[in-house]
């Protein structure tokens, strides 16, 4: 009997099996609406045999965007072309959609991967100023943000809490605070990022209170039965920087908030980072989140093989593992996961036809005949 493809759950979300598919930006929105790209992409995940869809990082403003191309949620505009989509990815798709609700803050205004990412540096074209914790951009060479103050807070506050709001009417099963990554509440959470000497910097009480207040704007404003997590960077990969214990502590403080569980990441904020790379190097961060905050948790980095995600989700590290570059690779991932471990997947009835021979029972309930 494999674990990975026992049913979970978070909060009162239930998942038939532990296999999340992560955010993945595609850069490909128009002033944040969704479109075609959009269908293709979510419509042929949402095939996969998955547990649980995390839509792409979602910008609760314009100027929380990391990209012109980044989808949003923050406009009439956006809210019905995501309605669209997810019509259509419904009405051929049972698993559970979360959203990931994202603001990039110093991160903001940069070309797509494709185009190389850079920032576009204010006064070219489709630049805007970025908003930050601190007015210290993430590399030195670059453009510095405009420091958040008070009426910027409560604007940001506000963002979320309206995105959240839209989240709720669209459907969204649950929704995922960005915290990790070096976008804005990482770096309010980061001494790299986050240089104020009011009651957001300094102590790590002071630097986790920003990323807590957006997490109960959030929370008090998505359906109180659907849960709310967060992903977070569980360390900078930078000496004395944000890390693992910072990262205990605010799972802590977002438990008795009432958060669902926790996406464990790390990275993101600095470039001067030096991540040791290799299968499965963020699990162990996920692990003592899970032991050490008693909240269930959701691991992510370079799981790509059935084997050893079957061992992570076993072993106890993690209650669930995410992939992103394995399941673009193959959108069939938990199809193939199934077969090797002797599991069952639910997949199109379209599609049973292609169950290999070996595998007779691959496909929940399929059969197919012919006159
Ligand atoms: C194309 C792409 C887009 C991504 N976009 C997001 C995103 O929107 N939000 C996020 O938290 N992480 C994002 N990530 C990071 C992934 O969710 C994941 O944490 C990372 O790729 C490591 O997992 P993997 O080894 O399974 O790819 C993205 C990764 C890729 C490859």
């Amino acid at each position: 009997m494999s674990h990975l493809f026992e049913p979970w759950r978070i909060a009162d979300l239930r998942l038939v099996n532990r296999i999340v598919i992560a955010p993945m930006c595609q850069y490909s929105a128009t002033d944040g609406s969704a479109n075609d790209w959009h269908l293709i992409h979510l419509g042929h995940l949402a095939l996969s045999g998955a547990g649980l869809l995390i839509v792409e990082a979602t910008a609760v403003s314009a100027a929380g965007r990391i990209t012109p191309g980044d989808l949003g949620l923050y406009s009439d505009a956006n809210e019905a072309a995501l309605a669209g989509v997810l019509r259509a990815v419904r009405s051929h798709s049972k698993m559970p959609m979360a959203l990931q609700l994202a603001h990039a803050g110093r991160k903001a205004s940069s070309r797509a991967p494709w185009q190389g990412g850079a920032q576009i540096r204010l006064g070219e074209p489709g630049s805007w100023p970025a908003v930050a914790p601190s007015a210290v951009p993430h590399s030195p060479h670059e453009d510095a943000p405009v420091a958040l103050d008070e009426a910027g807070l409560e604007r940001v506050r506000r963002e979320f809490a309206e995105a959240a709001r839209r989240a709720d009417r669209l459907g969204f099963d649950g929704v995922e605070v960005h915290a990790a990554h070096g976008y804005l509440l990482h770096q309010f959470l980061s001494p790299l990022g986050n240089r104020r000497d009011d009651r957001y910097g300094g102590s790590l009480e002071n630097r986790l209170r920003f990323p807590l207040e957006v997490f109960d704007t959030v929370r008090a404003a998505f359906s109180a039965g659907k849960p709310v997590w967060v992903r977070l960077s569980a360390t900078d990969w930078v000496p004395g920087a944000w890390d693992i214990d910072g990262s205990i502590a605010f799972a802590q403080a977002l438990r008795a908030r009432g958060c669902a569980a926790i996406h464990v990441s790390s990275g993101g904020v600095s470039p001067q980072q030096s991540i040791p790379l290799g299968p499965g190097y963020q699990v162990p961060f996920a692990h003592r989140v899970k032991d050490e905050a008693g909240l269930p948790t959701i691991a992510v980095g370079l799981i790509t093989e059935p084997e050893q995600a079957e061992a992570i989700v076993a072993s106890g590290q993690a209650d669930a593992v995410s992939l992103a570059r394995a399941m673009l690779y193959d959108p069939r991932w938990p199809w193939h996961a199934a077969a090797r471990l002797g599991a069952q997947v639910s997949a199109p009835p379209q599609y049973w036809r292609s169950q290999p021979r070996e595998f007779k029972d691959l496909f929940e309930g399929a059969a197919f005949g012919a006159r």
